[in-house]
C-alpha cells in the first residue's frame, strides 16, 4: 500500500519582508510573487509527507520517497488522518494491517508509530511525525528566503473534528511554527479562486455562487462558497473522508494481485516490498490511463523470487472494476447543494489529482449537468490559497482584505450541570452550517461552580468515533449576598483554527440600588440561555471575543454592573500537556542538530573522497608536469590507500577524522596545485609589473626634456618616482633570474601574489605624484596654447585632472605616441 501513505500536509510559508516589498510596488506581482517565492517550497510538499528513519539520522521529504521500498519498516508516510485517534480506533485498526510500519499503542491509547531510529527501538507520536515534515518544510522555506520563517497557515480537510485540528496545532508548535490559522482544504481553494477575480459583484448585489470539488489522494470534499468583491463565505460543504485516488490505485492492486497469482503463482501480498512496488506501478498506471483509453501495459522486472511480471489494463475495464468507488462521487454532490439550496450555480471548479480520472470528471460534470471547470491548478490550488491566507493574516504588512466566513460542519452542543444541582440542560450553540469563526455569550444563574460539556450534536455524521470535545469548569461561583443565584455570563466560541473552546467567564455582580436588571434576574430558570449576543462582522473576526466584549458592555453601560472574571478548567480531550509537548520541543531540536552533524559528518566523508578522485585526475593531467617522478608514485600510492581505508575502517568514523585525513592529503597535494597555479599566472603577473615599470620611466623622460606636462612638478618628486622605478626593475630582473633557474616541479622563487603586491607598492609612490593636479591659474594659459599639439591639447589635459583618482591610467594619449 504505497500510495497510501503518500498523503499530504500542505504548509504554506511566507515572508513578511519580501511580500512588503512587492506590495508597495503594485498589487498584481505581489501576487504573482507571493507565488514564486511561497509556493515553490509547498509544492514539494505535495506528494512528499515521507519521513525514513535511519541508524544516523532522519530523510524526510523527496529524498524519503526513494527509501519507501529500501527502509520500509522505517519510512513512514500517510499518517495524516492518524491525528488525535485513539489506537483502537476503528479506522486505525483498518488502516493499520495495509501498513508497511508499525503503530503502536501508547499507554494514554493514541496511536504511535514504532520505528528503528538510532538504533533504537523508538515509538514517535502523530504529532512528532508531523513536526518532522513541518521541520522539513520550515527550512525549505528558510532556505529559498534566506531568513527565518515562523508564521505559516496550514489546510486541513473540513472534516477535521476538535481534536484532530488540536492534535495538528501541537504539532506545529513541536516543530517552532507558529500557524496563523488551520484553514479548511476547500475554503483554501475557495480563495485562491476569489482573490484572483475582478468581476465579483459588488457587496450590495446578488452574490455568486462557486462549487468546489477536492478529491485528493484519500479523501473528497464538496463545499458551496459565495463569492462578493472582497468577501466569501462558505454556505455548506459535504465529504466522504474515504474516498480518493488511493482506492482507485487499491482496486489495481487487487486485481493485479489475483491475477499474478493465478498466472505467476506469486503470493504478492506476502512480501511488503513486492506490494509497494506494485503499488507504485499501479499509481503510474492509473495516471496514463487517464490520458490513454487503449490497453496499457504494466512490467515489472525482477518483481518477486526474481520472475518479471507483466500483465495490461484499459480504461473501460478500469472503470468497471472501479464502478462502486465512482457510484460514491454523487452523494457528497447532492448534500452540499440540498444543504446550501442554491440552484444558481456560477461555476464548478474541479481540484485534486484523482479529479483527473475521466470518469470522476464525467460524474460530476453529469450531476450538474453542466460544464465542469479546471481553471485552477489542481495540485496547487490549497496551498496558494494558504499562501493568501497567510499573507492576509500576518501582522507584518498590509494587503487588501480578503474576509472569509465559513460554515461549521458538525453542529456544537454545550450541556451543563453542577454537583449538587440536579437539572441538567443543554443547548445547540452551533448549528450545521452556522457561520465561523463565531463567539457567543451565554447567561447562566448559578450558585456554585458547574461544568460544561462541549460535544458534536450529531455522532452519526462525524467522520470520528467520539463526539465529545471538552468539558470546562467554570469555578470560583458563588451565591449572590442575599443567597440568590449569580449572574454568569460564559463566551464560547469556534476560533479560526475551527477549534471550540470556552473562551471567557464572568460574575455579573448588581450593584446595590440598581433596578434595571430585576427583569432578568427574576426569571427563575437555571438556564437561561443567553441569545447569543454576538456579531462578528468581516472585519472583526480575528479578535471576535475581544470586540464582542465592548460591543456587549456599552449597550449595557446603563445597568451599573461590576464583571468579574471566572477562572476556566478546561478538560480538551486528547491534547498534549504543557511538560509533554516541551518534552517533544526538544526532542525535535535534538533531532535536528543530530540531521545536522549527521550531514556535515557526510559532507566531510565524501569531501576526501572527492578530492581523491580530482587529485588523482590531476596528476595524470593538468599537474602532470609540475611533480618529479618521485612525488608522483608517493602520491598516488597515498590516494590508494586513502580510497581503500574509506572503504573499511574509514567507511564509519567522526567528522574530525575526515577532516584530519583530507588535510593530510592536502599538505601533499597543496603545493603541487600551487605551483600549477603559479606557473599559468606569472607571466601574466610579470607582464603586468614590467608595463608599469615602462610607464612610469616614460613619465621621467618626458619629464626629464621639459615637455610642459609635468612641469609643475619639483625635480625632489621626480627623484622619488625615478628611485621608485629603478628599485622595482631591479628586483623583477633578480626573481625573473632566479625563477629561470628552477624547473616547473619545483616551488617558484617567486610568487604572483608578490609581484602584485610590488606592483601596488610602485603605484602607490608613483600616481600620487604625477597624478599631482596643476595649479589653476595656469589654466587660462593653457588655453591659449591649444596647438602645442593635439596629444597634449586641453582635453588630455582635463582627464587626467578630474579623472585623478584612476591613479593607474595616466592620460592615454602620453601612452600610444611610443
Ligand atoms: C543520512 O545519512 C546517510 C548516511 O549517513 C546519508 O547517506 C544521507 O544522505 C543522510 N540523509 C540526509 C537527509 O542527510
Ligand atoms: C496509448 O498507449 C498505446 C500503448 O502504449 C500507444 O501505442 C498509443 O500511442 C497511446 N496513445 C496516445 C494517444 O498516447
Ligand atoms: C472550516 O474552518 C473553520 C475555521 O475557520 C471552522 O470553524 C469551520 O468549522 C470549518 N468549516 C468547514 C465547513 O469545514
Ligand atoms: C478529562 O476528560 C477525559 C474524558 O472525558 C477523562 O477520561 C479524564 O479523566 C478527564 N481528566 C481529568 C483530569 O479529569
Ligand atoms: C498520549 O501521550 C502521547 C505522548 O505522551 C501524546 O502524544 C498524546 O497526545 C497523548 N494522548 C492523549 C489522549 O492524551
Amino acid at each position: 500500500m504505497t500510495s497510501n501513505y503518500i498523503d499530504h500536509c500542505k504548509i504554506s510559508i511566507y515572508l513578511s519582508i519580501y511580500l512588503s516589498i512587492y506590495l508597495s510596488i503594485c498589487l498584481s506581482i505581489y501576487l504573482l510573487n507571493i507565488f514564486s517565492l511561497v509556493v515553490t517550497p509547498i509544492d514539494g510538499s505535495e506528494n512528499e509527507a515521507c519521513i525514513s528513519l535511519a541508524s544516523k539520522n532522519r530523510t524526510i521529504g523527496n529524498a524519503a520517497k526513494s527509501q519507501i521500498i529500501t527502509n520500509f519498516k522505517n519510512t513512514v508516510h500517510g499518517f495524516k488522518k492518524f491525528h488525535g485517534r485513539a489506537f483502537d480506533d476503528q479506522f486505525v485498526q483498518g488502516e493499520k494491517s495495509k501498513l508497511p510500519y508499525s503503530l503502536h499503542k501508547l499507554d494514554n491509547g493514541s496511536t504511535g508509530i514504532k520505528v528503528r531510529y538510532l538504533n533504537e527501538d523508538k515509538v514517535f507520536t502523530i504529532e512528532q511525525m508531523t513536526a518532522m515534515l513541518l521541520t522539513k518544510l520550515k527550512e525549505t522555506s528558510e532556505h529559498a528566503l534566506k531568513k527565518p520563517v515562523v508564521d505559516c497557515v496550514i489546510s486541513v480537510p473540513s472534516f477535521f473534528t476538535d481534536v484532530e485540528r488540536r492534535s495538528l496545532m501541537d504539532a506545529t508548535q513541536i516543530a517552532g511554527l507558529n500557524c496563523l490559522r488551520l484553514i479548511n482544504d476547500t475554503t483554501a481553494v475557495a480563495l485562491a479562486y476569489g482573490i484572483y477575480k475582478q468581476d465579483l459583484p459588488n457587496p450590495e448585489e446578488k452574490p455568486r455562487n462557486v462549487v468546489f470539488v477536492d478529491i485528493g489522494h484519500s479523501s473528497y470534499q464538496v463545499s458551496v462558497a459565495s463569492f462578493n468583491k472582497g468577501k466569501l463565505k462558505v454556505l455548506a460543504t459535504a465529504f466522504d473522508p474515504y474516498l480518493g485516488g488511493r482506492n482507485f490505485d487499491e482496486m489495481l492492486v487487487e486485481y493485479f494481485c489475483e491475477d499474478f497469482k493465478n498466472r505467476f503463482k506469486l503470493n504478492v501480498k506476502d512480501n511488503p516490498r513486492a506490494l509497494l512496488r506494485l503499488y507504485q506501478e499501479c499509481e503510474k498506471l492509473k495516471k496514463l490511463m487517464s490520458a490513454n483509453s487503449s490497453d496499457l501495459p504494466l512490467n515489472i522486472e525482477c518483481f518477486m523470487n526474481d520472475i518479471d511480471v507483466h500483465g495490461k489494463m484499459n480504461r473501460l475495464q478500469f472503470e468497471e472494476m472501479c464502478a462502486h468507488l465512482l457510484m460514491r462521487v454523487e452523494a457528497p454532490l447532492k448534500s452540499a447543494m440540498e444543504q446550501s439550496s442554491k440552484d444558481e450555480i456560477y461555476a464548478i471548479e474541479v481540484v485534486g489529482g484523482a479529479t483527473r480520472i475521466p470518469a470522476t470528471k464525467e460524474r460530476i460534470s453529469k450531476f450538474f449537468g453542466k460544464d465542469i471547470s479546471t481553471t485552477l491548478n489542481a495540485d496547487e490550488a490549497v496551498a496558494r490559497g494558504c499562501a493568501l491566507q497567510c499573507a492576509i493574516l500576518s501582522p507584518a504588512f498590509k494587503v487588501r482584505e480578503f474576509s472569509i466566513t465559513d460554515a461549521v460542519p458538525f453542529p456544537i452542543t454545550l450541556r451543563w450541570n453542577s454537583p449538587t444541582d440536579e437539572s441538567v440542560g443543554e443547548c445547540e450553540v452551533y448549528s450545521k452550517n452556522h457561520a465561523a469563526p463565531f463567539s457567543k455569550a451565554i447567561t447562566f444563574h448559578k450558585k456554585e461552580p458547574f461544568d460544561l460539556e462541549a460535544f458534536y450534536s450529531s455522532p452519526h455524521e462525524l467522520p470520528y468515533p467520539d463526539s465529545r470535545i471538552g468539558r470546562f469548569t467554570i469555578q470560583n461561583v458563588m451565591p449572590q449576598p442575599d443567597g440568590g443565584s449569580s449572574k454568569v455570563k460564559v463566551k464560547v466560541r469556534v476560533n479560526m483554527h475551527g477549534i471550540f473552546s470556552v473562551s471567557s467567564a464572568s460574575l455579573i455582580e448588581k450593584q446595590k440600588g440598581e433596578a434595571e436588571d430585576v427583569q432578568m434576574d427574576t426569571e427563575p430558570a437555571v438556564q437561561n440561555e443567553g441569545r447569543p449576543e454576538e456579531q462578528v462582522g468581516d472585519a472583526d473576526w480575528q479578535n471576535d471575543g475581544e470586540k464582542q466584549d465592548q460591543g456587549a458592555s456599552s449597550s449595557k453601560a446603563k445597568s451599573k454592573v461590576k464583571s468579574v472574571d471566572l477562572p476556566i478548567w478546561a478538560n480538551t480531550t486528547r491534547q498534549l500537556d504543557r511538560d509533554v509537548l516541551n518534552n517533544f520541543v526538544e526532542y525535535e531540536k535534538k533531532m535536528i542538530i543530530q540531521d545536522k552533524l549527521e550531514k556535515e559528518r557526510n559532507d566531510a566523508k565524501n569531501a576526501v573522497e572527492e578530492y581523491v578522485y580530482d587529485l588523482r585526475d590531476k596528476l595524470c593531467g593538468i599537474y602532470e608536469r609540475y611533480v618529479t617522478e618521485d612525488e608522483s608514485n608517493r602520491l598516488t600510492i597515498m590516494l590508494e590507500d586513502t580510497e581503500n581505508w574509506l572503504y573499511e575502517e574509514g567507511e564509519d568514523q567522526e567528522k574530525e577524522i575526515y577532516q584530519d585525513k583530507l588535510s593530510e592529503l592536502k599538505k601533499f597535494g597543496e603545493p603541487i596545485e600551487e605551483r600549477y597555479r603559479e606557473h599559468e599566472g606569472r607571466p601574466r603577473a610579470f607582464d603586468e609589473l614590467g608595463k608599469k615599470i615602462q610607464l612610469f620611466m616614460k613619465a621621467v623622460d618626458v619629464y626629464k626634456q621639459k615637455d610642459e606636462r609635468y612641469q609643475h612638478l619639483s625635480a625632489e618628486d621626480m627623484g622619488v618616482v625615478e628611485k621608485s622605478v629603478r628599485e622595482a626593475l631591479g628586483w623583477m630582473n633578480a626573481k625573473m633570474n632566479a625563477q629561470s633557474k628552477l624547473t616547473v616541479a619545483q616551488d617558484p622563487a617567486v610568487k604572483v601574489a608578490e609581484i602584485i603586491q610590488k606592483i601596488q607598492e610602485l603605484e602607490d609612490v608613483c600616481n600620487p605624484i604625477l597624478n599631482r593636479p596643476k595649479p589653476r591659474t595656469e589654466e587660462p594659459i593653457e588655453e591659449g596654447d591649444q596647438n602645442n599639439g593635439a596629444h597634449n591639447g586641453p582635453a588630455a589635459q582635463q582627464g587626467a585632472d578630474s579623472k585623478g583618482n584612476q591613479q593607474t591610467k595616466p592620460p592615454s594619449g602620453e601612452m600610444e605616441v611610443d
